[in-house]
């Protein structure tokens, strides 16, 4: 079985899609089999990889993960290698790799009120978690990584949240973003008391603490989110978007530094040492 993580946030275009890719991506590199669902109806991650003809043409031919969710809430037999999309990613500096995706699209909301409205009551935040589990998904790879929608779209997040073994919580400084992501995860204590803690961890984005400016607006984030579980790694404004699929990162030390001690940091939250096989991992200690 795959360790699953998710990417959730309280505000949109904090971060969750260029992390989830960049973390994706360094995984590749350490040599994991990497799937990548994007669980965001509008798409990005899809189109950031595929480009939009592909995202469009998947959506009619019916093969994005709310097509397989869909089908998985009917009691029809998944075939998950129908819905997987082999995705290049080059870059000469890091090296090539292939990552796997589920892509999105509208269908995905069409499940979602399926599950929530009508059929798989009592637990449809469960929906994804099954799926993943009894399609055979999560047996075919090593490492799964969630891209979902902020938090105001609740039963996305829950649904990740279930689905997965670590959470990322992204954020950022600025705006409203520090008090949104405060109420979110009060709100999350209340549906999942404790056991939040060890489930979830908020990451910093777009701040560069080597800055006064960018210490200053970390300090602003300490305050409001006082007492919540956090990495020590933050993620400075260096990743460029328009390259994503490049990884240009990777030629900029001071943003690969950061990916590398995320890596790090991810690996000792779940209990191994910088290799996921180098120890077996007790899942029953996930959380
Ligand atoms: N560390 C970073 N360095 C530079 N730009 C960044 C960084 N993180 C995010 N961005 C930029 O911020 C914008 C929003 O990022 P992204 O789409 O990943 O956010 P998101 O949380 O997935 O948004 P949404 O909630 O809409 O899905 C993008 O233009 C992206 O390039
Ligand atoms: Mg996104």
């Amino acid at each position: 079985m795959a360790i699953t993580f998710a990417f959730l946030s309280a505000s949109g275009g904090v971060g969750k899609t260029t992390l989830a890719l960049h973390v994706a991506y360094k995984f590749l590199l350490e040599g994991k089999d990497v799937l990548l669902i994007d669980v965001d109806p509008s798409a990005g991650l899809s189109t950031a990889l595929l480009g939009e003809a592909k995202v469009e043409e998947l959506g009619t031919k019916r093969r994005t993960l709310g097509d397989a969710l869909e089908e998985f809430l009917k009691g029809e037999r998944v075939e998950p290698g129908k819905y997987v999309e082999r995705v290049a990613i080059s870059n000469e500096k890091c090296g090539d790799r292939s990552l796997d995706l589920i892509p999105s699209g509208d269908a995905l909301s069409d499940a979602m009120g399926l599950a929530w409205f009508s059929g798989s009551r009592p637990s449809p935040e469960n929906l994804l978690k099954d799926f993943l589990e009894k399609s055979g998904v999560s047996g075919r790879y090593e490492v799964v990584i969630l891209d979902t929608i902020p938090f105001y779209e609740r039963r996305y997040t829950l649904t990740a949240l279930q689905a997965a073994d670590k959470a990322i919580a992204v954020t950022h400084p600025y705006g409203v973003e520090p008090a949104r992501s405060r109420r979110m995860f009060l709100k999350l204590k209340e549906i999942y008391g404790d056991a939040l803690d060890i489930k979830i961890r908020v990451l910093i984005n777009k701040v560069d603490v080597r800055t006064k400016e960018g210490r200053e607006a970390f300090k602003t984030i300490e305050e409001a989110l006082a007492g919540l579980p956090k990495f020590q790694t933050t993620i400075s404004n260096l990743i460029s978007y328009t390259r994503i699929k490049k990884m240009e990162f990777c030629k900029d030390k001071k943003a690969r530094k950061e990916i590398d001690e995320l890596y790090e940091e991810l690996m000792q939250w779940l209990g191994a040492s910088i290799h996921l096989d180098s120890m077996p991992i007790d899942r029953s200690l996930l959380g």
